[in-house]
């Protein structure tokens, strides 16, 4: 039992069972033993491995999005720059190597990192340090709502799939939520169903008729923030790039365990230790921006985007002045980045924009 486990089952104990929701926050984000708090998780020696930590390529084509997009714009000053949950940096320090090529775009763009976890704020800043002096402003936050006003570009990849999900099934002909509990013994987390809380508002009506056996997955942080970010856009302009694995609305409970690189059997099993994920709904997300007032494109797959970004190119040009490995490790990144077997059609990409205003590029799919 870990030490953020035995909390749990304490909480339990006084509080009743908690929302998968309720049970990821505290695992991922608890003050002081949640996973993003405490871990090193990104990288070759972490967790997990990310596209911008396999690739310069990936980084370098999303600040270009985001400079082309400034400029389509007519380049407004200041315009916030936000990265939600960079990581270890490395896609924001590929987007501002790639970017220098336009002084103007740097002065102009104040840099808002989201980020919770102390350790990985540091290695932003590494990342960041560079190009710091030219930029107009940069600044760390806890969350989107204080990201000052102005026109936005804003980048989140593998973000929305680490916010918490409720989850229900279809029982006895009505909606059951599954929740997290103590096994018999009283001393171990387990999955229960209950009656649904106040998250089953958003399960949507066509369902009502669903089969037995049913489920569904909802994130109310994530339709929030898609409707807070869209908002924002359709306000005072800009665009939004998500990038995260996930799908179009399928009826899937897809919450999952990853420790080294390799998913876990049990999600409960040592919370705070593992990430906690779940795919993300493109279908809803989609849906809250355009209802906040904003333009979307996508899903288009990652492999789609990146090649109507230019991926390819950037391959070759590289490769030309590649030397001994490097040719091999560039085309395997290539591979790994657009092949449907790796991450090419799992994990895929939204944007949102102003309507009327310019679209980022990488929608526009042959
Ligand atoms: C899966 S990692 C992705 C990292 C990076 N975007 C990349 O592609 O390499 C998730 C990132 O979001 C941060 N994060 C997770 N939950 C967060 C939250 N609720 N608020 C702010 N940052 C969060 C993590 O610390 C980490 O930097």
């Amino acid at each position: 039992m870990t030490p953020l486990g035995a909390h749990l089952v304490r909480r339990i104990r006084i509080e009743g069972p908690l929302s998968i929701a309720d049970f990821m926050t505290e695992a991922l984000t608890h003050p002081t033993l949640g996973y993003y708090r405490t871990a090193a998780p990104v990288g070759a020696g972490g967790d997990f491995i990310t596209a911008p930590e396999i690739s310069q390529m990936f980084g370098e084509l999303i600040g270009l999005c985001c400079l082309d997009l400034w400029e389509r714009m007519g380049r407004p000053a200041p315009v916030r720059l936000v990265e939600l949950g960079p990581g270890r940096g490395a896609l924001i320090g590929d987007a501002l190597r790639a970017t220098r090529i336009r002084p103007e775009f740097h002065a102009a763009a104040t840099l808002h990192l989201v980020e919770i976890n102390p350790a990985l704020r540091t290695d932003q800043a590494a990342a960041v340090a560079p190009y710091r002096d030219r930029l107009g402003g940069c600044a760390w936050h806890d969350g989107f709502a204080a990201v000052p006003p102005g026109p936005l570009l804003l980048v989140a990849n593998e973000f929305f799939d680490a916010l918490p999900v409720h989850q229900f099934a279809r029982q006895g002909g009505a909606w059951r939520e599954r929740v997290v509990g103590l096994d018999p013994s009283g001393e171990r987390l387990a999955f229960a169903l209950a009656a649904p809380g106040p998250a089953a508002a958003l399960l949507p009506s066509a369902p009502a008729t669903a089969p037995e056996g049913s489920v569904i997955e909802i994130s109310p942080a994530g339709i929030a923030l898609a409707d807070r970010i869209a908002r924002r856009i359709a306000d005072a302009g800009g665009g939004a790039l998500v990038i995260d694995y996930g799908h179009a609305g399928e009826p899937i409970w897809s919450l999952q365990a990853v420790r080294r690189q390799k998913r876990e059997r049990d999600p409960l099993a040592e919370p705070g230790l593992v990430d906690l994920s779940a795919q993300v709904d493109f279908a809803r997300l989609v849906e809250a921006a355009g209802q906040a007032g904003a333009a979307t494109q996508g899903p288009v797959s990652q492999r789609d985007f990146l090649e109507a970004l230019g991926i390819r190119a950037r391959a070759a040009a590289l490769a030309e002045r590649a030397r001994g490995d490097q040719a091999k490790a560039i085309e395997a990144a290539l591979h790994r980045l657009l092949d449907p077997a790796e991450m090419g059609t799992l994990f895929q990409a939204i944007a949102f924009a102003r309507p009327g205003g310019p679209d980022p590029a990488g929608f526009a799919i042959r």
